[in-house]
């Protein structure tokens, strides 16, 4: 029998469920079922979770094939399944076990040794690291990139930094328009990593002879001192905020260990405006996109005061996320958006962080007024003053 099984992510914690029928009848498993005649593979599994768990998922790709043949005491086959794992992620829906399974659950990865799970499971669940943007995702990322005005200043920033630079190493690739810029300022060795497949392919149109890896930054594949100069452009923050704790420290520990005697990381990425309290106004198109991501935002509440003139008071860091994910709202990476903060650094907490890797701070610069995104959506800052919502940092390894 064609079986399919589904290793579904949601937010570090996968699903499992206890099965109703044997074999393995009251054991927990990954979920999953017979493909039927007719039926794609990928369709199989999405039918599967849905009937059992009443949730939707989103495929992202086939992980490994797996022989399970059970045997009678007599040694007679009793059941022989040829599984295909695909990796999944969840979409939408409320975990619900039907009436087919015992129990559903999200379980922490971290936690998998009370649900005894078959060794083949357990070491594919250990050895999988769910990208964090989906092919959709990346998609989405890729396209806003394209029409962002303000990138070509981001690069132009790094490249101005490069100086007589022989090797680079860019983590957090993305899309490699930084790789390319690098390969044009004429900078012979060039590598990137990142951990999303999709992204890697796009680095790879835009910079093909870049040595690219599918790679963590917490763990790089490159010998001790190995670069010149590591650029991280928009991807600490990440690290930070999706990975486990420490990875930032570990990165950054990393860097420091690839980074030839005296090379240069360079930093760039968004800044925390701080607490502070502004009145704005806002036109009825960009109220309606407020309203609706005070209500969606996840990573804590937007607190904010109307005037009797319909003003609002709210604080610089939540009108900085507001305002600089208004153009992800209804897209595929809405969820991962409100998920995550563009206020995740101030410059005492980076120093502390690049001290500890013994990495000492060469240049600190600030840019990108804010003022410039609230005139994009027409919202007028009526008490306050703008503030830079990115900052670009070197640091050298002495
Ligand atoms: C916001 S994008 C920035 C891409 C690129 N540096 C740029 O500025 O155009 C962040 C990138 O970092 C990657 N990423 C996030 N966490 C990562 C990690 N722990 N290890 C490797 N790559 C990671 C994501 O897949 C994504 O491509």
């Amino acid at each position: 029998m064609v079986g399919v099984s589904v290793l579904v992510f949601n937010d570090g914690k996968v699903l499992l469920v206890r099965r109703g029928h044997e074999p393995r009848k009251g054991r927990w498993s990954l979920p999953g079922g017979v493909v039927e005649l007719g039926e794609t593979v990928r369709d199989a599994a999405r039918r599967e979770i849905r009937e059992e768990c009443h949730i939707e998922i989103e495929i992202e790709r086939t992980l490994d094939v797996l022989d399970r043949i059970f045997k009678d005491p007599d040694g007679r086959v009793q059941y022989h399944y040829v599984l295909i794992v695909l990796l999944a992620r969840y979409k939408s829906g409320e975990l619900r076990a039907d009436s087919d399974i015992e129990a559903a659950e999200w379980a922490d990865v971290h936690d998998l040794a009370r649900y005894d799970l078959p060794d083949e499971q357990q070491q594919l669940i250990a050895q999988v690291q769910m990208p964090l943007y989906s092919s959709e995702a990346a998609k989405t990322l890729a396209q806003r990139e394209r029409t962002d005005a303000r990138r070509a200043q981001r690069i132009h920033l790094v490249v101005e930094r490069l100086g007589q630079a022989q090797s680079l190493l860019d983590i957090g690739c993305g899309s490699g328009e930084y790789l390319r810029a690098a390969a044009q300022h004429g900078i012979p060795r060039l590598a990137g990593i990142d951990e999303s497949p999709e992204r890697l392919q796009q680095a790879q149109a835009n910079c093909p002879h870049a040595e690219l890896h599918l790679a963590r930054a917490e763990k790089l594949p490159f010998a001790d001192q190995s670069f010149d100069v590591v650029l991280a452009a928009q991807v600490l923050h990440e690290i930070a905020l999706f990975g486990q704790p420490g990875d930032l420290e570990k990165t950054l520990s990393e860097i420091r260990r690839v980074l030839k005697h005296g090379g240069r990381l360079i930093a760039l990425d968004h800044l925390d405006p701080g607490p502070e309290r502004v009145r704005v106004h806002l036109p009825q198109r960009a109220r309606a996109q407020f309203d609706y991501f005070v209500q969606r935002y996840q990573l804590r509440e937007i607190t904010f005061e109307e005037c009797s003139d319909g003003t609002l008071w709210l604080s610089r860091r939540d009108l900085q996320d507001f305002v600089t994910k208004i153009w992800a709202l209804g897209t595929a990476i809405e969820d991962l958006e409100m998920r995550e903060t563009h206020c995740p650094f101030d410059r005492e907490k980076l120093e502390a962080l690049l001290s500890k890797a013994q990495l000492t701070l060469r240049e600190w610069l600030t840019f990108e007024e804010i003022a410039e995104d609230l005139a994009e959506h027409g919202i007028a800052l009526l008490e306050g003053t703008s503030w830079p919502r990115k900052f670009l940092l070197v640091a050298q390894a002495l």
